[in-house]
């Protein structure tokens, strides 16, 4: 029986087996330097020449060249929500939702196996993370996604799947450097959710099955990195594009705001491509205050380039991190021949903060709450163990450092936490 550990994030997907008798994640993808990478971004491009699919960052790669097709990313988002059973037109064939993560983990296996060696058996058995709440406020719709989920893993090939909570998991990664008994507060902050599990730690505990009495809470909220994306590109670029500009025949009425939501939401920028949109959005023409603004959205849709203004904003996100502001590059959106003026558009950390600032408090709260839950205060907290790449954020960062002054602070693998805890619990569930 071969098992793995399989984490299918919101941005980043790892898989864990065991090979040699060490436990590994599994390199999954080359990155542009051609170094061997254990995450695989968690998107597929659907190239319309070819008809072949494409996975991670080669998906991402072709879709930025300009290839014809589709860039599918964010499909964890739609595990728990109202589109989950949706099928979805890509060229002249309708995929079902389920159908495109299954190609998703599909590959995700087929590497995983290519890697344990041609000699090898294929994997039988996994343990899949899942968030705390695929959907915050509905049980039924959150077992569903889980059944959703198993039944996907279950058509890809596995034979046995189970599931365990993606902070659980890291806090088992995690407690294979602890000394002593001690109780921790695990924070993952990903790019769907954030995620957080209070519980006791200690050398004797590690490796027992059953964790059942050590885990004081669990709790979760549907917010993490891709929605900090979408504040910051309304906030920041989607004014670039002709939001909150007047129209000039309804005195006090806007450009309709939900054009430029849908274009800051990941799974929702394709539907902005019809030809139907277009022409909507062309009958505003004589009526807005700023034509160029509404000509920059004609241009990047008409290109089909939202996906990719998403991923700029993205990156200055990240940049953001690190320096006061970040230059969104937009003239490298349009080429030369474009027929509107193209500034490029710099946003700063104060821009950052202010979009974000709603989502971070709600997301502290739902620590808070975590906290209650189990009867304690943040005084009792020994240790902070954060993963997740959102956890990089300095807002982050500075909330934990002020919510627990006393705690060990331990930083893991932003990305592979999650992974290696799951391999874990499934070399204890079916080793
Ligand atoms: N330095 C950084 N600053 C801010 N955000 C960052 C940084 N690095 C990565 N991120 C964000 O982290 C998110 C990805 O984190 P991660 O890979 O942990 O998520 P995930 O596991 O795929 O999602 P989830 O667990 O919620 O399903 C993305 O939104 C990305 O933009
Ligand atoms: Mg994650």
């Amino acid at each position: 029986m071969t098992i793995c550990g399989l984490d299918f994030g919101t941005s980043n997907s790892t898989v864990g087996v065991v090979k040699n008798n060490q436990q590994t994640m599994v390199p999954l993808e080359q990155d542009t330097d051609g170094d061997w990478q254990t995450t695989l971004p968690s998107a597929l491009f659907f190239d319309f020449e070819d008809d072949q699919i494409s996975f991670g960052r080669r998906a991402i790669g072709r879709y930025t060249a300009g290839e014809r097709g589709r860039l599918l990313r964010s499909m964890k988002s739609l595990l728990g929500g109202s589109f989950m059973g949706d099928k979805t037109q890509i060229k002249n064939r309708f995929y079902s939702f389920d159908e495109i993560i299954g190609f998703f983990v599909a590959s995700l296996k087929s590497q995983a196996e290519i890697f344990n060696g041609a000699d090898a058996p294929p994997l039988e058995s996994v343990v899949m993370g899942r968030p705390v709440y695929f959907n915050d406020t509905d049980p039924t719709l959150d077992q569903a996604a889980e059944d959703h989920l198993a039944d996907i893993a279950r058509l890809a090939g596995f034979k046995e799947v189970s599931f365990q909570f993606e902070p659980i998991a890291a806090a088992l990664d995690y407690e294979q450097q602890v000394t002593k008994e001690e109780l921790a507060l695990i924070i993952d902050i990903g790019g769907g959710t954030s995620d957080f599990t209070l519980i006791r730690l200690s050398p004797e505990r590690h490796g027992q099955l059953d964790r059942q009495h050590d885990v004081l809470a669990n709790h979760g909220v549907h917010l993490g990195g891709t929605d900090f994306d979408r504040r910051l590109s309304v906030k920041g670029i989607m004014p670039e594009f002709g939001m909150g500009m007047p129209l000039t025949d309804k005195p006090g009425l806007n450009m309709p705001g939900h054009y430029y939501f849908d274009l800051a939401t990941w799974h929702k920028i394709h539907l902005l491509y019809v030809h139907s949109v277009l022409l909507e959005l062309k009958h505003f023409r004589p009526v807005v205050s700023d034509k160029n603004r509404l000509d920059k959205l004609l241009e990047l849709l008409t290109h089909r380039k939202g996906h990719q203004l998403a991923g700029l904003v993205e990156q200055a996100k990240i940049e953001l991190s690190e320096a006061p502001e970040a230059v969104v590059n937009l003239e490298s959106l349009f080429g030369d021949s474009a027929e509107v003026t193209i500034d490029n558009c710099t946003l700063t950390q104060q821009q950052l903060q202010q979009s974000l600032q709603n989502d971070i408090e709600k997301i502290f709260s739902t620590l808070d709450e975590t906290l209650k839950q189990a009867g304690l205060t943040h005084k009792n907290i020994d240790t902070v163990f954060t993963t997740g790449g959102s956890t990089a954020l300095p807002m982050v960062q500075a909330c934990i450092d002020a919510a627990f002054p006393d705690a060990q602070q331990i930083v893991g693998d932003l990305y592979n936490s999650v992974g290696a805890g799951l391999l874990m619990e499934a070399q204890l569930r079916y080793g």
